[in-house]
C-alpha cells in the first residue's frame, strides 16, 4: 500500500493536531495510507542521549521513510518566521537522499502554526519548501477552489494550511483550519495516486 509521509515537529501540540487533520484527508483517498513521523528535539547538551523511540506520539523519521513514501506533508511551528530547528536539522542530514534523488518527482505540501496572526506563516511555509525543491519534489499548495481561503479569519494560505494558536499557544484549530489541513491531505493523496498509475506501454 503506498504511503504518504506526514512529518512534523510540535512542541505544544498545535502542529501535531494539524498533522492528524492532514492524515484524515489522506484517508479519504482509497488505496493510500498516511505514515506519521516526527523528529527528535535538538539539544545543546548531547543529542546522542535522546532515546531512539519517543515517549509518546509517532516514531522518529528515518531515511527509509523518505525512500518508501509516495508523497510528503511537512509541518512545523513557526520559529522567528522560519521552520523549527529540529526539522531543519533532519533535512541537513539528508545529503545522500538528495544525491540519490529518492524524493524527486514526489508531491509535497507544507503546514505551520504561529502564535500571532501576522507572525510569519507565509515566510515559514515558503522557506519550508526550499529544501523540498532541492530534493526535486513537486510542491502542492491549496487552491482558491477551497472557498474558505477567501473568508478565513484565522489560518489558511494558498501556500499551505496554517493555524493561529494565540499568545499561550492553546487556541484549538478552527473548523476552517481543520478543513484546510484535511484538504491538503486529500490533495496530496489524489495527486500521488494519479502519479502512481503506471503509464500504458505503447502498442
Ligand atoms: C523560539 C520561538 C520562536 C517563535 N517564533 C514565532 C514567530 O516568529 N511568529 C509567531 O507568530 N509565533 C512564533 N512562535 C510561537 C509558535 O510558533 C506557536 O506557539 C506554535 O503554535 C507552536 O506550535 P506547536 O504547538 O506545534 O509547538 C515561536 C515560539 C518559539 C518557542
Amino acid at each position: 500500500m503506498p504511503e504518504i509521509l506526514i512529518l512534523y515537529y510540535s512542541r505544544h501540540g498545535n502542529v501535531a493536531q494539524m498533522a492528524r487533520c492532514v492524515a484524515r484527508g489522506v484517508a479519504e483517498q482509497p488505496g493510500i495510507h498516511a505514515r506519521v513521523r516526527t523528529v527528535a528535539p535538538v539539544s545543546t547538551v548531547c543529542e546522542a542521549l535522546e532515546a531512539d523511540i519517543p515517549d509518546d506520539g509517532p516514531p522518529y523519521v528515518t531515511a527509509q521513510d523518505l525512500t518508501e513514501c509516495c508523497a510528503l506533508a511537512l509541518g512545523s511551528p513557526t520559529r522567528f518566521g522560519n521552520m523549527a530547528a529540529p526539522l531543519k536539522y533532519f533535512f541537513d542530514s539528508t545529503g545522500s537522499e538528495w544525491l540519490s534523488g529518492v524524493l524527486a518527482g514526489k508531491p509535497a505540501g507544507v503546514f505551520t502554526s504561529t502564535s500571532s496572526l501576522h507572525g510569519g506563516q507565509e515566510s515559514t511555509l515558503l522557506s519550508m519548501m526550499l529544501p523540498l525543491f532541492h530534493h526535486g519534489m513537486l510542491l502542492v499548495g491549496l487552491p482558491y477552489t477551497e472557498r474558505s481561503l477567501l473568508t478565513t479569519q484565522a489560518g489558511g494560505t494558498p501556500y499551505g494550511p496554517s493555524h493561529v494558536s494565540g499568545l499561550d499557544s492553546d487556541r484549538p484549530l478552527t473548523e476552517v483550519e481543520q478543513q484546510l489541513c484535511t484538504a491538503l491531505g486529500r490533495r496530496l493523496a489524489t495527486i500521488a495516486s494519479a502519479l502512481l498509475v503506471p503509464t500504458p506501454k505503447p502498442v
